[in-house]
């Protein structure tokens, strides 16, 4: 049984193969419209979401699949009154395919080891590999290529984004560079930061960790940042957070310092003002709509790939 917990535990060549796959489906969706048929996902979110609930739906549904939204707060689970492993062995025996959105990695992980059907991340507070699966998908897209380009990540980067991006370039042969600030609360976890780096010794990536963001964007062709407030930051932190990636916001001055051509990146959602300025996130350079987009395409390739093993 295969599933998608961790970039760590796909090999290049399965992120590579799932890649080309998710540019099938885009180029030829009809191909794959009976694929999911009487196929059933269960959608278990913990945290807000707009675009993975809405494109894993979506995604099913245009496959000749269902997609059940279960809601954690109304559940026996998130009461409390259900443990996680008989919550996974229920759903096994109702569902093909679980994604979940959970605030605990080692939740998600519960799931897996008790569960009998195949399990996707929809994020936790560890990693999103989802996202990064469409991002490399889009960066392909933009630039023709993966291996021996040079990604960017600006601002929070002990984070679930800057974690999966960690694990996807090294793995692919991207180089990447995380600019933030000084302090293991806004730095990679250093395990991530150690394995990516083991990683990249493997495909060629240059892995690099600074406190200067101009030096991070410096000759970069992709520059990516996330929110500095994400879903489980307590909304009390806001004002000194702010303060603390200031000096990281992707700006027209940041920008400068990449490649003519960069593209600029981000998961979304965004606050335009905050993490990147209005001017970048809706300006010639952005890409944000296109991850948007290929969010669809690869949740349909990861669930396609994941139930061809299951
Ligand atoms: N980027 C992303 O995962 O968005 P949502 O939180 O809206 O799902
Ligand atoms: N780092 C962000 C990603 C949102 C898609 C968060 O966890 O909220």
């Amino acid at each position: 049984m295969k599933h998608l917990v961790t970039l760590k535990d796909w090999s290049s060549e399965e992120i590579l193969q799932v890649l080309d796959l998710a540019d099938e489906l885009k180029r030829e969706p009809s191909k794959y419209y009976d694929t999911m048929h009487r196929k059933v996902l269960v959608m278990i979110f913990e945290k807000p979401s707009l675009r993975t609930r809405v494109s894993f739906e979506t995604g099913m549904c245009q496959m000749g699949g269902d997609a059940i939204y279960y809601d954690m707060s109304t559940s026996p689970l998130g009461s409390g009154k259900e443990n996680i492993h008989d919550t996974i062995k229920v759903l096994s025996r109702y569902a093909d395919i679980v994604m979940a959105r959970l605030f605990s990695h080692a939740s998600l992980e519960e799931m897996v080891k008790y569960g009998s059907i195949p399990v996707i991340n929809g994020l936790t507070n560890y990693t999103h590999p989802c996202q990064i699966l469409a991002d490399l998908q889009t960066v392909r897209e933009h630039k023709g290529a993966l291996k021996g380009l040079t990604l960017a990540y600006l601002g929070d980067a002990f984070n679930n984004v800057t974690h999966s991006l960690l694990f996807g370039c090294a793995k692919v042969g991207m180089n990447i560079r995380v600019g933030c600030p000084a302090g293991k609360e806004y730095s990679p976890d250093p395990q991530v930061l150690a394995d990516a780096q083991a990683f990249g010794a493997i495909s060629g990536a240059e892995v690099r960790l600074t406190h200067d963001a101009a030096e991070a964007v410096k000759g970069a062709d992709v520059v990516y940042t996330d929110s500095w407030m994400s879903y489980h930051i307590p909304e009390a932190e806001l004002d000194a957070r702010v303060r603390v990636f200031r000096p990281y916001q992707v700006n027209a001055e940041l920008m400068a310092h990449a490649n003519k051509e960069a593209i600029f990146m981000n998961c979304l959602p965004a606050i335009r003002g905050y993490e990147q300025t209005a001017e970048v996130m809706d300006g010639p350079q952005s890409v944000v709509f296109d991850e948007v987009e290929n969010r669809l395409h690869m949740h349909k390739a990861v669930m396609v790939h994941l139930l061809n093993q299951a």
